[in-house]
């Protein structure tokens, strides 16, 4: 499927945003593995979240859809789960893969982990080699990369460890395998990362102690059923928060957004560039901060973006370079590495397709400038990353002639619906 983007109306109205993603793998994994039934509202329906599901189905755990966004995950116990018949397909997602090597690790049966064309080039020894210290058995293939095969009936062992990169994938993934380790499992992080399997583990019942940068907890203890409320994925929302920014005379309100500090990163960056954007309703959903945001359309000015703030807007960075390719004065990126092995080279694609768009992009092995200019159309291959192609469709609004986005089928991994909400907000999207 291809999207054809162009400049439509100024962007109006209320929306609603699907569910965090983040949060709904976890919500469905915790639950299948706590004593007792778990109900999950406002579960994301995108088919990386589905796979996750549907995993845990295949491992013996009975998940009903009563509704549309809703799961009840009747919880099997910590260890409850029987194997899986045939190879276990995590789809697009890194998030699924990664947690569930440290949590099929555990187990006393072998796993088989799949995924599609772009999760199987990603690097998959950030878990398998710290897994591999507290006694799993992980094979990979000869580059690291995915499938994994994982061996079960290794007897684990808690480590004390400090990960290489900022990665809440990783942690959570020794922080799964720990729950079923001998002793203590504690994690320590280069940069505070997304904490949502420490708060949720704790929301479970578990006993873990854990800061900004530090998480500990203790092997042996059991999950107790309760009940998940998702809060509307701020990655998602991310999108229309630049849109409305660029498109001149704009003004959106986005009910209900996750603002977990550990993910609003682009909100610290929109607003250093001149954005206006107010938090209004401020409240707490599932134990998470969040607020409605109404952005207004406003001239942006290029930054510095710091370093520090990289890890809060991992995800955000191909709406950031659209912000930035509309604003006045050039925006430098650095410290940005891990961008290259996200669902595509993000550094790599973001720059070409700016390029096409005719706009200069200086590339650096961790960053980009981006000199901002008048865009004109083109052809951007979107190299199957959703959040490529949904950049792309808001840059358009600001291009003089059609943008044509090839292979958008995977925006349907987070954000179902995206091309319908965008054009009820004045997109033009075909
Ligand atoms: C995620 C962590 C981040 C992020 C991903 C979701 C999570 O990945 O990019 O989209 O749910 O833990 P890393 O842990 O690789 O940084």
């Amino acid at each position: 499927m291809h999207w054809t983007a162009h400049a439509g109306t100024p962007l109006q109205g209320v929306l609603g945003i699907p569910g965090d993603k983040s949060v709904s793998h976890r919500s469905v994994m915790f639950a299948a593995l706590a004593d007792g039934i778990s109900t999950i509202d406002g579960f994301l329906e995108g088919e990386d979240t589905r796979a996750t599901a549907a995993i845990f189905e295949c491992l013996g755990v009975r998940i009903e859809t009563p509704s549309p966004s809703r799961r009840v995950v009747h919880g099997v116990g910590i260890d409850g789960l029987q194997p899986g018949a045939a190879p276990l397909d995590c789809g697009n997602a890194g998030t699924g893969m990664r947690l569930l090597a440290g949590l099929l690790a555990a187990q006393r049966f072998d796993s088989v982990l799949i995924g599609d064309a772009s999760l199987s080039k990603r690097p998959m020894r950030r878990v398998t080699v710290p897994l591999a210290k507290m006694g799993a058995r992980i094979d990979t293939e000869e580059g690291g990369t995915p499938p994994l095969r994982i061996h079960g009936g290794q007897p684990l062992v808690g480590i004390d460890h400090t990960l290489e990169v900022a990665s809440a994938q990783v942690k959570s993934a020794l922080l799964l395998a720990g729950l079923y380790a001998h002793g203590e499992t504690v994690v320590r992080e280069p940069h505070p990362t997304r904490d949502y399997t420490e708060r949720m583990l704790s929301a479970f019942g578990v006993e873990i102690e854990f800061s900004p940068g530090f998480a500990r907890l203790r092997g042996g203890q059991r999950l107790r059923a309760t009940d998940v409320a998702v809060p509307a994925d701020f990655s998602s929302a991310a999108f229309f928060l630049v849109a409305a920014s660029i498109v001149p005379g704009s003004e959106l309100r986005l009910r209900q957004v996750g603002l977990n500090p550990r993910r609003t990163g682009l909100l610290t960056a929109l607003r250093m560039m001149g954005a206006d954007i107010t938090e209004e309703r401020s409240g707490m959903h599932g134990g998470e901060p969040v607020a409605d945001l109404r952005v207004r359309y406003a001239p942006l000015h290029g930054i510095e973006v710091p370093e520090a703030l990289v890890p809060d807007m991992i995800d955000e960075f191909p709406a950031l370079f659209i912000a930035a390719a509309c604003a006045e004065g050039s925006t430098v990126v650095r410290g940005a590495a891990e961008l290259r092995v996200k669902e595509s080279d993000r550094l790599g694609v973001m720059a070409a397709g700016l390029r096409t768009l005719g706009l200069q992009v200086d590339e650096t092995p961790d960053g980009a400038t981006i000199h901002p200019g008048a865009m004109h159309g083109g052809q951007i291959v979107s190299q199957h990353d959703h959040r490529i192609a949904m950049a792309f469709a808001v840059a358009a609004q600001r291009a003089a002639g059609k943008v044509l986005i090839r292979d958008v089928d995977t925006v349907a991994t987070s954000f179902p619906g995206f091309a319908e909400l965008a054009r009820a907000a004045g997109f033009g999207l075909v």
